[in-house]
């Protein structure tokens, strides 16, 4: 049975206890697992994970599509999202947005320009922490963070953040981890996650500890209602988000 808890403030991995040391702790762990990232993320979540982005992309179509629009990546970590925005980008006649990557690991950065460059694509990525970001104000019309804003250390700064570097008008797209609803999948999900999620990530990555954190910070992370009024305190307006996948996942969109 998953606890209920206090919402927590920013990803909190064992052992660390600081901010800068979950920062820390967080980028060697990305580190480690990029090589394996992209086939894990796509083995243990059965390829949900590309119609989640999918819809994701969907969702964020008409930003996209405005003319000159200025986008980012965020936590961009392989570029499965970039390249995906950029495929989207492609099949409209008349944009022109510039779509960039960041993230703040540089092993994944690497396997994200390996394969934007087997895309015979140029899309720019750069290292950057989310929460200090190289952008000046208001100089995006879109940010998308897939599963990266759970492992922010700071969420409430990681939101003012983004916030500050979105112009007027900007949306934010968060795509992120949650709980199933229905009680019966819960159980059977928390079973998947605290056992097979651990063996199989453990086993195929040779860090074990990568793939405990993840379902820990998922249990930790808040609830869609929660992170929706999160955005709210921090200046967001119209935000809605939908759950997918009986509540796996939830999408957040919030408009500056
Ligand atoms: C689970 S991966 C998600 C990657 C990609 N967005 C996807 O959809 O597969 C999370 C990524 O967030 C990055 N990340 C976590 N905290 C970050 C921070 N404070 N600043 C920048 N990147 C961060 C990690 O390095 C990692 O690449």
């Amino acid at each position: 049975m998953m606890s209920r808890m206090m919402p927590a403030a920013g990803a909190t991995p064992k052992g660390a206890n600081s901010e800068e040391s979950a920062a820390r702790w967080v980028r060697g762990m990305f580190g480690r697992v990029a090589g394996r990232y992209d086939l894990l993320n796509h083995l243990l979540s059965f390829n949900l994970d590309k119609r989640w982005r999918r819809r994701t992309v969907e969702r964020i179509a008409d930003v996209l599509a405005r003319p000159h629009a200025k986008v980012l990546d965020l936590c961009c970590g392989t570029g499965d999202v970039l390249l995906s925005m950029e495929s989207r980008r492609g099949a409209l006649a008349d944009s022109r947005a510039a779509i960039f990557g960041s993230d703040f690991c540089h092993p994944m950065l690497l396997e994200a320009r390996r394969k934007i460059g087997g895309a015979r694509l140029h899309s720019p990525v750069f290292e950057a922490d989310a929460l200090a970001l190289p952008l000046a104000h208001e100089s995006l019309d879109l940010i998308t963070v897939a599963f990266g804003f759970r492992n922010l250390a700071n969420y409430q700064r990681g939101l003012y953040e983004l916030e500050r570097v979105l112009k007027p008008g900007g949306v934010l797209a968060v795509l992120e981890f949650s709980q199933p609803t229905n009680r019966i999948f819960r159980a059977l999900y928390g079973f998947f996650s605290k056992y097979v999620l651990p063996l199989v990530g453990g086993l195929i990555s040779g860090s074990r500890d990568a793939y405990s954190y993840l379902p820990e910070s998922i249990r930790k992370f808040p609830r869609p209602e929660e992170l929706a009024h999160q955005m709210r305190d921090c200046g967001f307006s119209s935000v809605e988000f939908e759950r997918m996948t009986f509540g796996v996942v939830a999408l957040h969109l919030a408009k500056k």
